[in-house]
C-alpha cells in the first residue's frame, strides 16, 4: 500500500468535527478505496479546550491555522472555518503557494475569489475540492465537472438552501406566515440567529455562481446574480399558488439566453407535477438539464456535519487515488469571462397578486395597465366579494419579459383601488 495521505485541518466546528469523526470511523474503508491510508496529522481551531464530541488527543494541535500550509507533514490542507476573507482566504492562498492541495466547502469565498483561486491552484498544480460547498452531501460537483462533461448543459436550477425551502414547506403545511415560520426554525436550530444569508438568497447566489461556473464554462460571477429572498413570500400567495397547481420555491436557477447567461434567485412557482415541487423541508435538490443527457434529478441533504463530511472526504479521496481536474471542469484560462443576460430581458410567465377595493372598474383599470404594456393575461382570479373593501385579485400572464411586467406593475400600482404594493412571483416553466 503506498504512503499515507496526509490531512491537516483547519476549523473544527460542525463540519470540520463531522470530516475528523468520518475519517476515523471509515479509515480502513478508506485506505482499501484509495489504496492508501488517509490520516489527519494536525488540526487548528481557535479554543483548544472546547468539547467537540471528537477525541482529538492523537492530532497535532496547531494554535495558528496559517501553520498547516507549511508543515512539511500536511499534503492537502482542509480548510473548514469559513468567511469569504480573513483567515480562511490566507490559508487556502498559503497552502497552494506551498505546493498542497486545498479541500473547502466555504462557498462564500469561492463565489468571491474562485476563478483567482482556481488559476492559482492550478499554476501550483495542485487540485481544490469544493464538493461540500454546494448541497452538501449531493455529489453535483463532480457530477458536472465529470459525470456530465460530454454535455452541453442547457440549464442547471436547484434548492440549495436548506432553511429556506424548511420555511417555505412549513408555511405551506401550516398556513402561517413567514415571521413566525422562521422565529420557530431559529428555535429548532434550522435557521441562524442572523438569518439573511439564508433567506435573503445569498448563499444560494453563493453556491449558484459556482454551478454556473462549472456548467457554462465561465468565470465565477458572483456580482452577475440577481438575487431576491422569499421574506416578501406570503401564506397567501402560497394558498394561491396551491389553487393554481404551483408549489412556492426559492430557487437558484442558471441558463444561457440569447443575451449572455441568466443566473437568478428568487421565489418561483413550479408545476405541482414536477419533482422539484416535491422536496420538501431542509432537503437540497439540483437539477440538471444536459444536451445529451437530457434532465437529471438529485436530492438530498444540503447541510449538516455526516452530509457535508461526506463531501469532503469525497475529495479527499480523489486526491489520494491521484485523480484532478481543473476546479471548474476546464482549465483555468480557458474560463470565459461571463456575459450577464440582464434582468430586465428575462422572459417567462408571471403570477401577480394585488389587494384591490372592490369597486366597479377596477379589473378593467388593471386589464388596460396590462394591455398598454403588451402584457398578455392568461387568467384572473377574483373570489371574495366585499363591495368597498380590499380584496384580493389574482392574475397570471402568458410569456413577458420582465421590463415590460415591471411596466405594467408601476402602472398598477398607482391606481386609487389599488390598497398594497402588488406582489409578483416568477412561475419557473420546468
Ligand atoms: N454547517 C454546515 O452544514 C455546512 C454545510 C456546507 C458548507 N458549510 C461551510 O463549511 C464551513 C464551516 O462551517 P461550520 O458550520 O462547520 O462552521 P462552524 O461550526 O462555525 O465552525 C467554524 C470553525 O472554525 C474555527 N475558526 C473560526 N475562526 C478561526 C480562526 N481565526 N482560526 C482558527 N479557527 C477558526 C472555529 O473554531 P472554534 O470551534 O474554536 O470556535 C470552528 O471550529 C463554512 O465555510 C460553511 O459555509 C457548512
Amino acid at each position: 500500500m503506498s504512503a499515507p495521505l496526509r490531512v491537516g485541518i483547519a476549523g473544527l466546528g460542525t463540519v470540520g468535527a463531522g470530516t475528523v469523526r468520518l475519517l476515523g470511523d471509515r479509515r480502513e474503508l478508506l485506505a482499501l478505496r484509495c489504496g492508501r491510508p488517509i490520516v489527519v496529522t494536525a488540526v487548528s481551531a481557535r479554543d483548544r479546550n472546547r468539547d467537540r464530541g471528537i477525541d482529538l488527543a492523537g492530532y497535532r494541535w496547531c494554535d495558528e491555522p496559517l501553520a498547516l500550509a507549511d508543515d512539511p507533514e500536511v499534503d492537502v490542507v482542509v480548510e473548514l472555518i469559513g468567511g469569504a476573507d480573513g483567515v480562511a482566504k490566507r490559508l487556502i492562498e498559503a497552502a497552494i503557494a506551498a505546493g498542497k492541495h486545498v479541500v473547502t466547502a466555504n462557498k462564500a469565498l469561492l463565489a468571491h475569489r474562485g476563478t483567482a483561486l482556481a488559476r492559482a491552484a492550478e499554476r501550483a498544480g495542485v487540485a481544490i475540492g469544493f464538493e461540500a460547498a454546494v448541497a452538501g452531501g449531493i455529489p453535483i460537483v463532480k457530477t458536472l465537472r465529470e459525470g456530465l462533461a460530454a454535455n452541453r448543459i442547457q440549464r442547471v436550477y436547484g434548492i440549495l438552501n436548506g432553511t429556506c425551502n424548511y420555511i417555505l414547506t412549513a408555511m405551506r403545511q401550516t398556513g402561517r406566515e413567514f415571521a413566525e415560520v422562521l422565529a420557530e426554525a431559529q428555535a429548532l436550530g434550522y435557521a441562524e440567529a442572523d438569518p439573511g444569508i439564508d433567506v435573503d438568497g445569498i448563499d444560494t447566489a453563493h453556491k449558484l455562481a459556482l454551478l454556473t461556473s462549472l456548467a457554462f464554462g465561465c468565470e465565477v460571477d458572483f456580482p452577475g446574480v440577481h438575487v431576491e429572498g422569499n421574506r416578501h413570500v406570503s401564506a397567501t400567495d402560497i394558498a394561491f399558488a396551491e389553487e393554481l397547481g404551483y408549489r412556492i420555491k426559492l430557487l437558484g436557477i442558471a441558463r444561457p439566453t440569447e443575451h449572455g447567461i441568466e443566473q437568478r434567485v428568487h421565489a418561483c412557482m413550479v408545476p405541482i407535477g414536477t419533482p422539484i415541487a416535491h422536496v420538501e423541508g431542509v432537503f437540497n435538490a439540483v437539477v440538471t438539464e444536459g444536451d445529451f443527457v437530457g434532465q437529471s434529478v438529485a436530492e438530498g441533504r444540503g447541510a449538516g456535519a455526516g452530509p457535508t463530511a461526506s463531501a469532503v472526504v469525497a475529495d479527499l479521496i480523489d486526491i489520494a487515488r491521484g485523480r484532478s481536474v481543473p476546479t471548474f471542469a476546464v482549465p483555468a484560462d480557458a474560463l470565459r469571462p461571463l456575459v450577464r443576460s440582464p434582468m430586465e430581458r428575462h422572459r417567462g410567465p408571471y403570477y401577480v397578486r394585488l389587494m384591490v377595493l372592490d369597486r366597479p372598474g377596477v379589473i378593467a383599470d388593471v386589464a388596460a395597465a396590462l394591455r398598454d404594456e403588451l402584457v398578455s393575461m392568461e387568467a384572473m382570479i377574483q373570489r371574495a366579494r366585499a363591495p368597498g373593501e380590499a380584496v384580493p385579485v389574482v392574475l397570471t400572464t402568458h410569456d413577458t419579459e420582465e421590463a415590460a411586467m415591471r411596466r405594467a406593475l408601476a402602472r398598477i400600482a398607482a391606481l386609487d383601488s389599488v390598497r398594497e404594493p402588488p406582489r409578483m412571483i416568477r412561475i419557473e416553466a420546468l
